[in-house]
């Protein structure tokens, strides 16, 4: 059980050497206890990784009592005094829309300090406007999905048959499980109303009368929050029948995961809904807006996607449109974590940050006596990015032009164009002290263990890469073996049912393009010291024990 506040995540956790120790290892068998703000950050070692269904029900038990205290400690004045002190301040270069409550004075989850904040009133607009109407806003307002790929919401919404007499489905995907991304957590345990009005004007634009929330199992007190703001949504008519007078009528469930990286994959989240091992289905056919959850139209869409619904209907989709830049609009929250001097979570408008000002004005800088050496920008399954790298973009006219590393805009198209993506928001910063074997190995061993083993490439290509990158750090790989690793890596991609492929496959073809020297110097038993700092040593010594 890692305890998971938002301190533990920026000081520790979601620091490469701890987050990719622990983190990214066992996505499937961590739970974080979700604390925030209430106790103090937990020390870097409160960790108890589960290896058996009683050790998970025990810790998932230990957590309920957990948040408990945390309940009873908040009205302690100590605790209070802690709150007070742990409140984040938003960086001046941010914009904040979705995350304009989290850790802010005074706020709580509770309807009545969401109403006294104004909520629901664009619940209340919405109703004013046909289904069609609100699809419409949310096309203009140019939304792309939060969750990983990027893919325009309102599309999206619009792939359900237009001849469907099946009920439809809304799908808020709160699995979070890409590491080094810890956004919708905040959402789910700080404010879940904003989260339930932006399904409920999504339920009514794409006609669905039944939602669910599936909830990552490792966040069981932000199921509960949840499940209270839920309860409190219906008791106030936002949910249920008849929602205020509309004569529309939708259920919102909360659905705890089953633990697993791959229950996040859209196609995978709906078999774990329905009750069954979260293998993805294959596209074509399965779409989820023609074929999801019980085979009917399923609108799948992460949780911030969904909280950016309401603040569209408020603002209008071009008003909206006008926040970000061309194609990439809105606000998005990046979370950095890793080698910087202030990591954590901030909220700006997409692409009108670049990577200098990101990881030098907003994270203040590497640490002291460091070298900032690459940035994985969108969550682990993104490429990597070396900070002395120049890439040729192409230009509408067909020209080409540099772009330096410290000016990327951090924009979905801009990342693309650099062979890399947007993803999750997720950006790890590494620092000269990494050695790229230890990263590549960490990152072999998560998705080896995450694999659902549904297609041969990948059942057998990421356990194959993670043998080989074992030998790397272990000093007793040969110089063949980098050539092995790299063309096990392209066969996986593109040759499996879902995603994941690529997502195993893209981080070991781009660490290896960019950090083949450095590699092969591993080969050499002489250098193979690894790892090189006491956080990689503990993750070694993490690994031989799991
Ligand atoms: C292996 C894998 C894991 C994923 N994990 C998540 C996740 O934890 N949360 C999420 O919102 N999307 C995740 N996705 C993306 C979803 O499949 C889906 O595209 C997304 O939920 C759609 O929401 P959006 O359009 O609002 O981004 C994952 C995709 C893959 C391939
Ligand atoms: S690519 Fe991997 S995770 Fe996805 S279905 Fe195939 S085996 Fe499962």
């Amino acid at each position: 059980m890692i305890h998971s506040g938002r301190d533990c995540f920026v000081d520790d956790f979601m620091n490469p050497g701890s987050f990719l120790r622990f983190g990214t290892m066992e996505s499937g068998s961590l739970l974080s206890t979700g604390f925030s703000r209430a106790l103090p950050p937990g020390p870097p070692g409160c960790l108890l990784p589960f290896r058996s269904d009683r050790s998970r029900e025990l810790t998932v038990k230990f957590s309920k009592i957990g948040f408990c205290l945390r309940r009873f400690l908040a009205n302690t004045p100590a605790a209070l005094l802690r709150m007070i002190t742990y409140i984040k301040q938003p960086h001046a270069r941010e914009h904040r829309l979705i995350f304009k409550n989290v850790d802010r004075e005074g706020w709580d989850p509770s309807i009545e300090c969401y109403l006294r904040d104004g909520g629901y009133e664009d619940l209340k607009k919405a109703f004013t406007m046909q289904p069609k109407d609100i699809t419409e806003e949310v096309k203009k307002s140019g939304l792309r999905g939060r969750g990983g790929a990027g893919f325009p919401t309102g599309m999206k919404w619009t792939f359900i048959p237009p001849n469907n007499t099946k009920p439809v489905y809304l799908v808020c995907n709160g699995d979070e499980s890409e590491p080094g991304t810890f956004k919708d957590r905040y959402i789910l345990h700080q404010d879940p109303h904003q989260l339930v009005e932006g399904m409920v004007i999504a339920a009514y634009a794409v006609g669905a009368k039944t939602a669910y929330i599936y909830i990552r199992e490792e966040f069981p007190e932000a199921a509960l929050l949840v499940e209270r703001a839920i309860e409190e949504a219906r008791s106030h008519n936002f949910l249920g029948k008849n929602v205020l007078g509309s004569g529309f009528d939708v259920e919102i469930y909360v659905h705890r995961g089953a633990g697993a990286y791959i229950c996040g994959e859209e196609t995978g989240l709906i078999e774990s809904l329905e009750g069954k091992r979260p293998y993805p289905r294959i596209k074509p056919p399965y779409f989820p807006a023609a074929l999801g959850l019980y085979m009917c139209p399923t609108i799948v869409n992460n949780v911030e996607s969904l909280c950016h619904v309401k603040h569209i209907i408020r603002m209008g989709g071009d008003e909206y449109a006008k926040l970000g830049v061309a194609r990439n609009t809105g606000t998005r929250i990046l979370c950095v974590s890793g080698d910087v001097k202030n990591p954590g979570y901030f909220e700006v408008e997409v692409g009108k940050v670049t990577m200098r000002e990101l990881l030098y004005d907003m994270c203040g800088g590497p640490k002291d006596g460091r070298e900032f050496k690459a940035v994985i920008p969108g969550g682990s399954s993104s490429k990597i990015l070396k900070c002395d790298e120049v890439f040729k973009l192409k230009n509408p006219d067909g020209s080409t032009r540099d772009l330096n590393f410290w000016d990327i805009q951090m924009d979905f198209d801009t990342l693309a164009a650099c062979g890399s993506m947007a993803g999750s928001g997720g950006v790890i910063v590494l620092d000269d002290t990494r050695k790229m074997s230890w990263v590549l190995n960490n990152l072999n061993a998560f998705y080896a263990h995450e694999s659902c083993g549904q297609c041969t490439p990948c059942r057998e290509g990421s356990t194959w890469m993670k043998k080989i990158s074992d030998r790397l750090v272990e000093g007793t790989a040969s110089p063949a073996d980098i050539e092995t690793l790299e063309s096990v890596a392209y066969q996986i991609d593109g040759r499996t049912i879902c995603a994941f492929g690529e997502a195993s496959s893209w981080p070991v073809e781009a660490i290896i393009g960019k950090f083949r020297d450095e590699l092969l110097a591993d080969t050499k038993e002489s250098n193979a010291k690894l790892p090189c700092n006491p956080e990689a040593e503990a993750q070694r010594r993490f690994l031989q024990h799991a």
